[in-house]
């Protein structure tokens, strides 16, 4: 089995052949997204929400993001493992940010991922690859800037913030990223970036015609619901899942039927 790499992603991009991304927060999910062929694994600091229940992603620190970088590392043998930088961990100045960023690889991430684009972050993906990281840009809407955005809105919609947006993605690829996820964009823009770029983009709520598409795995599995984004597809009703199941259990619990004479030692 061939370990996924940022050669693997270039090659599907070239042959028009579509990436797929789930992201992924803890050891057995990860370990059964890498046996269903999932390409890139991503701990997200959407887990903020998520796995941790804060109200954003920029309550998360790197230490946390370690654990569940560690965690999920653990189960993957195939897909390319990309940790998210947390907020404030990549922003502060380069050599705090290349530190923080090479522990990610240390505790298993094969790339990470970086917000924005300005002078700073292009100066940091150039420092970051040249300390053998791999760089995954993004763009569009970025959620840790959500306060400066004011809110979730979609991206790029004007001709000129479209042109913006593909000034920023051409900027991420001249620094060297590997690929750039795009967020919340209209897919008209998003399709006139994917063409112009050598590098893959993958759609986040950035329509159908990108190089490869990313998902957050409890919007996907119908587990997380206290939102749920326009372009997130339930593939199966987890919440409605583990309910039963505990109600189940409660009630076998409560009724002395949970355990059975063969359930005992
Ligand atoms: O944090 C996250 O899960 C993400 C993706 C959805 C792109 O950044």
């Amino acid at each position: 089995m061939k370990k996924v790499s940022v050669r693997t992603l270039k090659n599907l991009k070239d042959n028009g052949e579509k990436i797929s991304m789930l992201t992924a927060y803890d050891y057995s999910t990860a370990k059964y997204l890498d046996e269903a062929g999932i390409d890139v694994i991503l701990i997200g600091d959407s887990l903020a929400m998520t796995a941790l229940g804060y109200e954003s992603t920029n309550s998360i620190g790197g230490e946390e993001m370690s654990i569940f970088t560690k965690a999920v590392a653990r189960g993957v043998k195939r897909a390319m493992v990309v940790t998210d930088m947390p907020f404030m961990s990549y922003t502060i100045d380069i050599p705090s940010a290349l530190k923080n960023i090479g522990n990610m690889v240390k505790f298993g991430a094969n790339a990470v991922k970086l917000e924005g684009c300005n002078d700073y972050i292009e100066k940091l993906i150039e420092c970051t690859i040249n300390m053998g990281v791999p760089v995954m840009g993004h763009i569009g809407f970025t959620p840790q800037s959500q306060n400066v955005i004011g809110g979730h809105f979609i991206q790029g919609k004007t001709e000129e913030a479209a042109q913006e947006l593909l000034k920023q993605a051409k900027k991420l690829e001249k620094a060297g990223v590997f690929s750039i996820v795009l967020e919340m964009t209209p897919e008209n823009v998003a399709k006139m970036i994917t063409e112009n770029v050598s590098v893959p983009v993958i759609s986040c709520g950035a329509g159908r015609f990108c190089d490869g598409f990313v998902m957050v795995c409890d919007d996907c599995f119908g587990k997380f619901s206290d939102f749920t984004p326009k372009f997130a597809r339930k593939y199966a009703d987890m919440k409605s899942l583990i309910l039963n199941c505990a109600k189940q259990f409660n009630e076998d619990v409560k009724s002395g039927v949970y355990p059975n004479e063969n359930e005992v030692y």
